[in-house]
């Protein structure tokens, strides 16, 4: 599938009260929403999904911050979407991410950078199903 990525409001937008405008932003860039929830992460389950990392310095740093408040998980669909989505949230830095960029306008530095975005087609449906079970998704 190509048309699938998963995203993840995190901690400190949710916390801020960003996540309806960053919605907003998303479906307005031509994705539509076809699984959502809040979900507070276990420090297991926050490590788990970005066990990818789990060598990196920030590892830790990342697993407490995102399991710091409640998420917004979703799945979107769009023609394109790993590809499109990665470009409207912009730089993993949000003092590097484009002007516009999701990243830009709700990030707070490298770690609290608001979103993320699935990296490749077989990541976004692993990530989705990490998430949501088949009855979740419309
Ligand atoms: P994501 O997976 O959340 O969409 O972010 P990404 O692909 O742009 O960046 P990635 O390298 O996968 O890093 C995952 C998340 O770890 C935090 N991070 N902190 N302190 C640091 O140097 C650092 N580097 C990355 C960020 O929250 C990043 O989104
Ligand atoms: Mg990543």
């Amino acid at each position: 599938m190509t048309n699938i990525t998963l995203t993840i409001i995190k901690p400190d937008a949710v916390k801020d009260g960003h996540a309806g405008a960053i919605l907003d932003q998303i479906t307005k860039a031509g994705f539509c929403v076809k699984a959502l929830k809040l979900k507070q992460l276990s420090a297991v389950e926050a490590g788990q999904f970005y066990a990818v990392h789990k060598e990196r310095p920030f590892y830790n740093d990342l697993v407490n911050y995102m399991c710091s408040g409640p998420v917004m998980p979703a799945i979107l669909e769009k023609d394109n979407a790993v590809a499109d989505f990665r470009v409207l949230i912009g730089a993993t830095n949000p003092a590097n991410a484009d002007a516009g960029t999701i990243r830009k306008n709700f990030g707070k530095s490298i770690e609290s950078n608001a979103i993320h975005g699935s990296d490749s087609d077989e990541n976004a449906a692993i990530e989705g199903a990490f998430f949501f079970a088949g009855l979740e998704v419309c």
